[in-house]
């Protein structure tokens, strides 16, 4: 039997929207908690996500939950809404070009270098980790690579202010789509495959096997808050990627320097290739001798954002 189709008033009255002027103060809010800038075109979106933590509550409404977020009680729920407005959209190998060329040209020879030092540490870090793809994929990469066996002691490190997507991390059970890069040999090693059935025998989850797990670290943080990020220590490679695609100039300057007064002075700071901090370029600029690999390197402390 067909179903009546609905019109699109009717579809509308199920949407959740909010007003101008309570988009303004959410947006506002979302801003001050982490940097995030929603512009006026993403109302919807913030509409059902914070739709579903007023149900989750309870509440009459969004000014109720507006007005229970600004309560002493309210406070710990400013983490639950963080969870749900964060993009958290990662996968294995992402970006594959950036990762061969880090590798290739980057990798290796920080390494050495730092052994020729005799500093027995290598500190990456994964600066907006979500639910550990990156920072795993290093990790399959040393081990790839025989570097995690040798006499470097390796400290990789995943930080995300999403409460949510650092429980998935260290859980570090992936979907089909997350592990759709992994390279099969990887794959078989270093996952086990579960849920399949005999209708659909693709594995329906993918099981990070403790010896890679056990490379890395997870911990809930926020990038903008100095802080925060000076409690993690020095960084000989730090990866930024798809982070600063959501933040306006002044939370992309606030984070930038505060992963400049992480990074070690010869380090890199690897971002996305979608992200623009040109304007950043007296904190961190460009390295033209690794730009397949998207990686920039500390600028003179001192310089001017029109001399740099
Ligand atoms: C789109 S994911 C990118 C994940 C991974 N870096 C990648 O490129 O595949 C962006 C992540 O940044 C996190 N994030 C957003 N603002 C943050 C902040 N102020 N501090 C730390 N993490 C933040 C989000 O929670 C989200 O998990």
């Amino acid at each position: 039997m067909a179903f009546p189709a609905l019109a699109p008033a009717a579809l509308s009255s199920h949407r959740p929207q909010l007003s101008d002027a309570l988009f303004r103060q959410f947006a506002a809010l979302i801003y001050r908690l982490s940097g995030i800038r929603f512009e006026t075109a993403k109302s919807y979106f913030l509409a059902s996500r914070i739709n579903t933590r007023v149900h989750a509550l309870g509440l009459g409404g969004f000014q109720a939950y507006l007005a229970y977020l600004g309560t002493p009680q309210g406070k710990a729920e400013h983490a639950l809404l963080i969870n749900e407005i964060t993009i958290n959209e990662t996968f294995f190998f992402r970006h594959q070009p950036q990762l061969q060329a880090f590798q290739n040209d980057i990798l290796i020879s920080l390494v050495a270098a730092r052994r020729a030092q005799n500093q027995p540490t290598f500190r990456i870090l994964s600066a907006g980790a979500s639910s550990g793809d990156e920072l795993y994929t290093i990790a399959l990469m040393l081990k790839n690579l025989g570097l995690a066996a040798g006499a470097t002691r390796f400290e990789l490190i995943g930080v995300d202010i999403s409460q949510s997507a650092v429980q998935k991390a260290n859980a570090a059970v992936y979907r089909n789509y997350n592990v759709r890069n992994v390279p099969p040999a990887l794959l078989r090693q270093y996952f086990t495959a579960s849920g399949g059935t005999q209708a659909s025998p693709g594995a329906r989850a993918w099981a990070l096997k403790p010896e890679i797990r056990k490379m890395c670290r997870f911990q809930q943080g926020n990038l903008m808050d100095a802080a925060c990020t000076a409690a993690l220590g020095t960084f000989d490679i730090i990866f930024c990627r798809n982070l600063l695609i959501y933040f306006d100039e002044a939370s992309k300057q606030q984070v930038t320097a505060n992963l400049a007064a992480m990074l070690a002075n010869d380090g890199f700071v690897l971002f996305g290739h979608s992200e623009n901090i040109a304007n950043q370029r007296h904190i961190l600029h460009a390295d033209p001798a690794h730009a397949a690999a998207i990686a920039y390197v500390k600028t003179t402390p001192g310089t001017s954002l029109a001399s740099a």
